[in-house]
């Protein structure tokens, strides 16, 4: 279960003062898969960063499986799995293979268990024929698959991926798809953040839509198709957003 309670974040330096999350707080429960959604600059780079134990809230707390972020960051981060968009974090000059085993041994994974998973992990993403080319080469989407793998490398019981798809191509995204939905019968909680709708109502439970820094809403998509009468979320979105800024603006 995750716990964000009032969390506000500011970034201050002398030149800038943004506030990025204002009073913040929802509940994910074990097993949900919540879509995170919003606007460029809305806030949920920066909330998934303050999950993850990267970014220490300005006010408020966040709880992963009962740790607090600030208190106990080290057990929280063996729990979790990150993935962080345009950052992949992996080395050019190793393999995609060595990459892989790089992360593992980090995660204290013997020998076996690592090479049991990454073959598993490389059927599951097509990415057996690349497997022992080094990344540096690799075009964008093939990139983007083996940082996905080596989020996911320990079988961390929760998954945060800020926008996963960006970049990969139909077939890949399609391969993301299925991997969530693997990882939804596997009991494990994600969170993503997404511009595309699509994905969103194919694979979330609730989706949580940020503001300005405000979570606007969250709820399961069933109740929000319910309240505001259509299944078209692009629809809802846009009309939330309007109803933000009319917020704003009075
Ligand atoms: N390290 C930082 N220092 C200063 N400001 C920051 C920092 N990180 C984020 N911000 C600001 O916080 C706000 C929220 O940014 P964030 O990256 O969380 O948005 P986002 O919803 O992920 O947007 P996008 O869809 O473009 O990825 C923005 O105004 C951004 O400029
Ligand atoms: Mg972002």
């Amino acid at each position: 279960m995750i716990e964000i309670i009032e969390v506000t974040k500011r970034f201050q330096d002398k030149k800038t003062h943004v506030t990025a999350l204002k009073h913040v707080t929802f509940t994910v429960e074990k097993g949900q898969v919540v879509g995170l959604l919003g606007e460029n600059g809305a806030g949920k780079t920066t909330l998934l960063r303050t999950i993850a134990t990267l970014l220490t809230p300005s006010e408020g707390r966040v709880c992963v499986s009962n740790y607090d972020t600030i208190k106990n960051a080290d057990a929280i981060k063996k729990k979790i799995g990150v993935l962080f968009g345009g950052e992949t974090g992996l080395y050019d000059r190793l393999t995609a293979r060595e990459n892989l085993e790089y992360f593992a041994s980090l995660y204290g994974m013997n020998k076996h268990e690592t090479k049991v998973r990454i073959d598993e992990l490389a059927k599951m993403f097509g990415m057996r024929d690349y497997l022992n080319r080094r990344v540096g080469a690799f075009s964008k989407g093939m990139r983007q698959k083996v940082a996905i793998a080596r989020a996911i490398i320990h079988n961390p019981e929760i998954i945060l991926f800020d926008e996963p798809t960006t970049g990969l191509d139909i077939t890949s995204s399609n391969v993301f798809r299925q991997l969530v939905h693997q990882l939804k019968r596997e009991g494990k909680t994600i969170i993503f953040s997404s511009h595309i709708m699509e994905e969103v109502t194919m694979l979330c439970d609730t989706v949580a839509m940020m503001h300005k820094g405000e979570l606007i809403h969250h709820d399961s998509l069933e109740n929000l198709y319910k309240a505001e009468g259509t299944r078209d979320l692009n629809y809802i979105f846009m009309s939330k957003l309007v109803r933000g800024n009319e917020h704003y603006a009075s």
